[in-house]
């Protein structure tokens, strides 16, 4: 039994035995987690999604060890995506198959699975759709291309320069501060291979996809509420100060930035209240609460999220409170929006008022 491989089951299920192969299936996939725990894998059984969870979370325990060793735990990582044909797997080909490029100038994400301890996704990318320079604190990350190809560039932290700048920008004052980043990873990845990055090597990187792109990414631990992302602007142009691959970079120092809000009263604000529509499953609710603007992001029109505080800058121009997220509204007239964007790191999303 341990020697069937999902390839038979497809067979099965071609000659028509369709109800049987699901059966067989789900058999097979309890063999596989039995001798996950039984040790009986080498580096060529081929595995399907529950084995390769199973044996994820058990690999990914070695995080609470001291010390933890994240080269050879993201080398068992790069080994076990390997191991793995996803887009054969039901739950990936389902996220693949209802693919639409829904954030224009945006990879799209879909979560897979997600624990304290480590997360897998799935994120696919129309050529051209960068992404900039960026950090994952304290985490690890496996990825792994599944189609396409892209260039990958990693970088560390080498010194932090003693220049800080203060600007402002969309209304927030920024603390910008200086630091010197080495490269350490500059290569086009390509089906099958797989980029890593660790806390303290190659953690910041950034993906320039040159063709429909595929990607399926462990991270180690999963991304929490406090995990903050540091976006960082990269001098590409010139090495520092002649230095090989060492590189000027910049970012926002996080706590020192604030928003100078202005004052609008609840006559203006009102105007922005409704119902925007970004697509079938996501929508936007902005309503009034006392002074306050509060915006809030659902997956249905009766739905509930997470409701965040507006802050004006500008007239219909605002920050949402303790994040790097702007929203716009535009205007038709004076008093009625249209819609919205939604503003991050170079990214938007439009929404379209419904009601
Ligand atoms: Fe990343």
């Amino acid at each position: 039994m341990n020697d069937f491989k999902r390839r038979e089951f497809i067979k099965l299920s071609a000659l028509g035995f369709a109800g049987i192969a699901l059966q067989l299936n789900s058999i097979s996939a309890y063999a596989q987690k039995a001798n996950a725990h039984l040790g009986k894998w080498n580096a060529n059984t081929e595995l399907n999604w529950d084995a390769f969870l199973e044996k994820l979370s058990q690999i990914a325990k070695t995080q609470h060890e001291f010390p933890w060793d994240q080269n050879v735990y993201t080398q068992q990582v790069k080994q076990l995506l390997l191991q793995c044909n996803f887009p054969e797997f039901e739950k990936v080909r389902k996220a693949m198959d209802s693919y639409e490029n829904r954030n224009p100038n945006m990879f799209e994400a879909t979560g897979l699975h997600k624990e304290i301890d480590f997360q897998v996704g799935l994120f696919q990318f129309e050529k051209g759709e960068y992404i900039s320079h960026h950090d994952h604190p304290d985490m690890t990350g496996v990825i792994n291309v599944v189609s396409g190809n892209a260039l990958a560039k990693n970088y560390s932290i080498e010194e932090l320069l003693p220049e800080t700048r203060e600007v402002v920008s969309n209304g927030r004052k920024e603390i910008m501060q200086k630091v010197t980043i080495r490269e350490t990873s500059n290569t086009n990845v390509s089906r099958g291979d797989v980029s890593i990055l660790t806390a303290d090597e190659g953690n910041i990187h950034s993906i320039m996809p040159n063709d429909f792109t595929q990607l399926i990414d462990v991270f180690t631990p999963a991304y929490g509420r406090d995990t903050k992302t540091i976006w960082y602007t990269v001098n590409e142009d010139d090495y520092y100060e002649g230095r090989e691959k060492i590189f000027e970079a910049e970012y926002a120092k996080e706590g020192l930035s604030q928003v100078d809000t202005i004052l609008l009263g609840t006559d203006v604000l009102s105007r922005y209240v409704g119902l925007y529509k970004i697509n079938d499953e996501s929508f936007i609710k902005i309503e009034l609460s006392g002074q306050n603007l509060i915006l809030e992001r659902t997956k249905s029109l009766e739905g509930s999220g997470r409701r965040m505080n507006l802050l004006p800058y500008e007239q219909s121009k605002f920050w949402i409170e303790g994040q790097e997220v702007r929203c716009e509204f535009e205007m038709k007239g004076e008093n009625n929006p249209a819609g919205l964007s939604i503003h991050f790191k170079g990214s938007n999303i439009s929404a379209t008022k419904i009601k």
